[in-house]
């Protein structure tokens, strides 16, 4: 193991290099345990010549690395040392029967209080690759968020033919105002939140913005060589595109599972996704450097933050080549900032593995079938009389099956454990729109969306088919939809509205993408199926933050199975209290 640390921390990913290592690391009865410890605290940084004081782990932005092998536990304590409710998600963690662990703040758990402490304790099930750590509270993600890195068991090979060295490249949003001042402003006045002022590559924005020069990711490469970029878009609220200048990425995995591999000049990630893929370095010496560059994907209506970051990718100068020439800097040209046609090109060339080794367990026989409209829509002014900055004086609004889900004020989680669910939430989400309209089509006059803390309830092992219809209310958008606790199948995805009767026939059971974040199309839809075989309460929510606070979300209650290992377990005694 500590081989692979010190080559991915060596390749000049300084930020992220100095807290590797965990605490300390238990082997008993053939498990291992790591051991983190996260202290949650302020930490003043400067970027586009803005400083401002942030919320960090250890003082670190971007957060350090958590790494682990498969079938490892980890034990990451976490001590809120800020004056700000904390939590943590593993993102993309499965949590088997550890729900607890997951993190979304009044959902598997109330939030660490200032001053409060809490073990994250789960083991890492069948699971490698890339996935990432973020808070799970309003919009504290925007700093708190770190590569979460699951390297195969000891001895097994990846798909692929063994990388030179690991990179971790995580795209995130810079905000020079604070995104907490941000976010709560917007929900108050109802309109739309202001947007990020750059993009960042491993927390730097890079050469195109002002007064960044010096805050540019240098990625050093050797010629003729393999090196793995574990991408993770960390970004608040936007799709981004992405390339390298003059080379070619091989798409290896995504949210950490295989994928067939194929190449592309240009990928796309949203939110809450990661990537792998392979970057074979020249032969020779180019006598060039190259920007590796992120922007947008951008299907709403609204402002959006239009700027690219730009890296470097810098060929390690031969000693026989003179030092002082000045070489040439090549550019990627990305696909313009609503190229749909990219987009759905892109995604669907991802098809999984389907070895023996790697098998895509796509569930054949479907339980339950449900459909949900995303999209936004809007809310009244709080008060009478009071016009709001939002579509014709509401408030922007956003909902799943045209509920906007209200947070409850204590976990769901445990309030199911411990059977106090009355009056916190009801087991009623709807199984499909309660009106039917036409979906894509002209939206219908009312756009009011209603409210509640209602959950989907399915007995353990339910196999699930969902299909999720973006709606054109206030505009069509794709939207990245998360699923805590599964990863499921994209057997399906198509423009306009989603036909029973013949799209069925066109779904992919054989070799689907396998993820925990897909883009619902702007204007389309999305099939996707998942076993429900996780015990726990399951948030399911857009990755856009913005809809997340305006409501995007649900949850599902997964019922305990029969058998004792089909059952959620108990709580740990340092559960946090609200
Ligand atoms: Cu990456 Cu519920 O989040």
């Amino acid at each position: 193991m500590g081989e692979i640390f010190r080559s991915i921390t060596s390749i000049g990913v300084l930020i992220l290099a100095l807290c590797v290592f965990p605490g300390f690391v238990l082997s008993e009865n053939g498990v291992t345990t790591r051991h983190y410890k996260f202290n949650i605290q302020m930490k003043n940084v400067a970027r586009l010549c803005h400083t401002k004081s942030m919320v960090t782990v250890n003082g670190k932005f971007p957060g350090p690395p958590v790494m682990a092998r498969e079938g490892d536990r980890l034990l990451i304590e976490v001590v809120n040392h800020v004056p700000h409710n904390i939590s943590i998600h593993w993102h993309g963690i499965r949590q088997l029967r550890s729900g607890w662990a997951d993190g979304p703040a009044y959902i598997t758990q109330c939030p660490i209080q200032t001053g409060q402490s809490y073990v994250y304790n789960f083991t890492v099930v069948g699971q490698r690759g890339t996935l990432w750590w973020h808070a799970h509270i309003s919009w504290l993600r925007s700093t708190l968020y770190g590569p979460l890195i699951i390297l195969p068991k000891q001895g097994t090979p990846y798909p692929f033919a063994k990388p030179y060295k690991e990179v971790p490249i995580i795209f995130g949003e810079w905000f020079n105002s604070d995104p907490e001042a941000i976010i709560s402003q917007a929900l108050q006045t109802g309109g739309g939140p202001n947007v990020s002022d750059a993009y960042t590559i491993n927390g730097l924005p890079g050469p195109l913005y002002n007064c960044s020069a010096k805050d540019t990711f240098k990625l050093k490469v050797k010629p003729g060589r393999t090196y793995l970029l574990r991408l993770i878009n960390a970004a608040l609220n936007d799709e981004l595109f992405f390339s390298i200048a003059n080379h070619t990425l091989k798409i290896v995995e995504a949210d950490a599972i295989y994928v067939k591999p194929f190449e592309t000049e240009t990928l796309v990630i949203t939110p809450g996704q990661t990537t792998n893929v392979l970057l074979k370095t020249k032969s020779h010496f180019p006598n060039a450097s190259f920007f590796m560059t992120a922007r947008p994907y951008v299907t709403g209506q609204g402002t959006f933050d239009n700027s690219t970051v730009a890296g470097i990718l810098k060929y390690e100068i031969p000693s026989n080549i003179p030092h002082m020439k000045k070489l040439q800097l090549f550019k990627p040209s990305l696909p313009a900032l609503n190229d749909t046609n990219f987009v759905t090109n892109f995604t669907n060339k991802l098809r999984s593995l389907a070895t023996p080794q790697f098998p895509a367990n796509v569930p054949k026989n479907v339980n339950k079938r449900f459909f949900f409209t995303i999209g936004l829509g809007t809310s009244p002014c709080d008060k009478k009389n009071q016009t709001c900055q939002g579509p014709n004086g509401t408030k922007f609004s956003a909902s799943v099956n045209n509920v906007s889900f209200i947070q409850p004020n204590t976990a769901l989680l445990q309030a199911h454990y411990f059977g106090q669910s009355n009056g916190l939430y009801s087991p009623d989400f709807p199984i499909n729109p309660l009106h039917w309209f036409n979906y894509t089509g002209n939206p219908p006059n009312n756009t009011m969306v209603s409210n509640g803390t209602k959950l989907m309830v399915l007995p353990f092992n339910t196999s699930v088919e969902l299909i999720m219809q973006d709606t054109s209310i206030l505009g069509a958008e794709s939207h990245p939809l998360h699923l805590h606790g599964f990863n499921f199948f994209v057997v399906g995805q198509g423009f306009g509205n989603f036909d029973p009767n013949k799209d069925p026939n066109n779904f992919n059971l054989v070799d689907p993408i396998e993820r925990n974040t897909v883009g619902v199309p702007s204007g389309g839809w999305v099939a996707i199926r998942f076993l429900a075989d996780n015990p726990g309460v399951w948030f399911m929510h857009c990755h856009l933050e913005v809809h997340t606070s305006w409501g995007l979300k649900m949850a599902w209650l997964v019922l305990d199975g029969k058998l004792p290992n089909q059952k959620l377990l108990p709580p740990p005694a340092d559960l946090p209290k609200c």
